[in-house]
């Protein structure tokens, strides 16, 4: 069987994404229960971060320890890439010692090399290119909220950077229409656009955005290794506030989300992301259960 990668959601066919789901949807029960199947037995996942985390660093690890299996967090500043030993080396040593690898990395590149050399799975922790881990979680929490995200209209409001891009394929992944917001300068790119087949269009004005959007998501203005622009982004950012009222222009029933962390005052305000619409804690509380269903779908289910 060959092995299979998660470095963006293009990685898997719009079924096996649907499956994944609803296998995510079927584990998390499972975890409320007491019954989570030990479906990661024995199964070792290496975890290089290259940049900060909470949510997609503790979900990975309790994911793999709750199926009975077992993570071992590798920061650069304690192993040898660090110091320097090629992504080449590196991959094709932990190879021969886990069964699994996710990466959280800035260039896209890099994990596309890591994969190259690799033997064994590598799943994409974020990059700032993409964070397709967080869409399964943002997937599945519109899911099981609503019901099939599937003709949905969803607004993408502000930085057109790794979240966005991956809404992009989440767009034609999941069928849904993706209207996205965002100002000169930072917007995605043409290219970019072009992978969700016909599915995302993009403007300047956030309020054409929401209109009668199902789904309003956000993000920081400023992503990790940007925190020099932060002053000058507030500046350019500021009329893509998701606040009450933008939320106001949107369809009644739609929901809130973001992947966090959140900058309260910036990006979204309190009231919205405190608010009955909004589904964050939800939403960062799936990135266990989708990940889970993506660990035993890429080391149990596609070596079958
Ligand atoms: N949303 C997300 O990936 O959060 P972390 O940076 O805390 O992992
Ligand atoms: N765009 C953010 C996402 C964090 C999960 C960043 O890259 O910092």
């Amino acid at each position: 069987m060959a092995i299979r990668h998660f470095l963006s959601l293009l990685d898997l066919t719009p079924t096996e994404l649907n499956n994944l789901l609803q296998r995510a949807i079927e584990l998390k029960r499972q975890h409320k229960d007491g019954t989570s199947p030990q479906c990661l037995k024995n199964k070792v996942l290496g975890m290089i971060f290259e940049k900060s985390s909470t949510r997609t660093r503790v979900s990975f690890e309790s994911a793999m320890a709750q199926c009975g299996g077992h993570a071992i967090f590798l920061s650069p500043k304690d192993t040898q890439l660090g110091r320097g030993e090629p992504v080449e080396d590196t991959a094709r040593v932990l190879s021969g010692m886990v069964d699994a690898v996710c990466i959280r990395t800035y260039r896209q590149e890099t994990i596309e090399k890591f994969a190259a050399y690799a033997s064994i799975p590598v799943i994409n922790a974020l990059t700032d290119a993409h964070h397709p881990c967080q869409l399964l979680a943002d997937i599945q929490t519109f899911i099981e909220y609503r019901g099939s995200i599937q003709g949905k209209r969803v607004a993408w409001i502000g930085d057109g950077f790794n979240m966005c891009n991956s809404f992009i394929h989440a767009a034609k992944q999941f069928d849904f229409e993706l209207r996205i917001a965002a100002p000169k300068g930072y917007q995605p790119s043409e290219s970019m656009l072009s992978e969700a087949e016909g599915r995302a269009e993009l403007r300047e004005d956030p309020n054409w955005a929401v209109e009668n959007a199902d789904l309003i998501v956000t993000d920081v203005w400023a992503s990790m290794g940007q925190e020099d622009e932060q002053a000058l982004r507030e500046r350019i950012f500021a009329p893509y506030q998701v606040n009450a009222a933008l939320m106001a222009k949107a369809n009644p029933s739609a929901l809130f989300m973001h992947c966090l962390p959140a900058h309260r005052g910036e990006e979204v305000t309190n009231e919205v992301i405190e608010g009955a619409q909004s589904v964050v804690w939800e939403e960062a509380a799936n990135r266990l259960h989708a990940q889970k269903a993506l660990l035993e779908f890429l080391l149990v289910t596609s070596q079958e």
